[in-house]
């Protein structure tokens, strides 16, 4: 196995909208499209379209959304003997707003997420001593995601952990065990109370993360392109442009492609780079994990951009 992923999954209720309504107004919304969602599933799926082996270890509820989102992962080829139901409780959902310039406003009502607990990891254990790498989100209980950056450190595997969505509770004695931290703009910037409008303010922000002993801070700024900072230096790579429509779930889409290069290769600059080529080819279609590419359409995207791999 390449890389399990513990963390969420969630129904995505996309609607494409010109603008939010006000208080008391009804709005007509041009569109709408239901999709298969959620950070963790979408970094698994990520990862799984480009053929790593991966496992997911999450909960459904026992709704009419819980067997088809087990059917979507296997579909994937995603491994489910740690996805459970939870009864009585209803599935995860996000409603999401994405606008005419393509970005996007996300609620979650986590559901079933909430019951992932610590002692879903350790059932877990057996087959996660086997892989290559962890992949963490926050929208699981902190516990669990602190019982799996333990794992991690306790079996030598290097763990991935995007800060999404942010939360103020996050330990950072945690955080500092974790081998890649990965938060987008707004995230870095709750969780450092700093500004992030320019680039010397994102350097400055993760620097202060890098001091507090983080190893790798990767900072995903959408257009704006992405920072990687360690102790010993600083890189910066620029975004693609592209026609965009949806930047829902780009994050999730760099996550997943970087896990999926950096277990490949071990090499971190490139997996950034093919991670936000990946990223920048998901903006172009509506949805979350509905507009991934696959390999053979990354492979003509790189071409064409030149990307090195
Ligand atoms: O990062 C995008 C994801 O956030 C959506 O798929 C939604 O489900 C929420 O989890
Ligand atoms: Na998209």
């Amino acid at each position: 196995m390449d890389i399990a992923v513990i963390g969420s999954n969630m129904v995505d209720l996309i609607t494409y909208i010109d603008r939010m309504p006000n208080e008391g107004e009804t709005l007509e919304a041009p569109s709408f499209e239901m999709g298969h969602g959620g950070k963790g599933a979408n970094q698994a799926v990520a990862a799984a379209k480009l053929k790593s082996d991966v496992m997911m270890v999450t909960k459904v509820g026992d709704d009419l959304f819980a067997d088809d989102t087990i059917k979507n992962l296997a579909a994937h080829g995603i491994n489910t003997d740690f996805t459970q139901k939870v009864a009585g409780v209803p599935s995860g959902v996000a409603p999401i707003f994405v606008d005419t310039e393509s970005n996007n406003r996300i609620l979650i009502i986590k559901g079933a997420n909430q019951y992932l607990s610590p002692e879903d990891v350790d059932q877990a254990a057996e087959q996660l001593k086997s892989v290559s790498l962890i992949v963490l989100q926050l929208e699981i209980p902190l516990p669990t995601v602190y019982r799996a950056i333990e794992f991690g450190q306790q079996h030598n595997i290097p763990v991935i952990l995007n800060p999404a969505p942010a939360s103020h509770e996050l330990d950072f004695d945690y955080v500092c065990k974790c081998d890649f931290f990965i938060p987008n703009g707004p995230e870095l910037e709750i969780l450092t109370g700093m500004p992030v409008e320019t680039d010397e303010e994102v350097y400055e922000a993760a620097s202060t993360l890098i001091e507090k002993g983080v190893k790798n801070v990767i900072v995903t700024l959408g257009s704006r392109g992405i920072i990687w900072m360690t102790k010993e230096q600083t890189h910066r790579v620029e975004s693609h442009k592209v026609a965009a429509v949806d930047t829902s779930g780009a994050g999730d889409a760099f996550i997943g492609c970087f896990a999926h290069y950096y277990v490949q290769t071990g090499d971190v600059l490139e997996s950034i780079k093919m991670a936000n080529a990946f990223a920048a080819l998901s903006v172009t279609k509506r949805g979350t994990q509905a507009s991934y590419p696959d390999m053979e359409q990354l492979r003509q995207f790189t071409e064409s951009r030149k990307v090195t791999q």
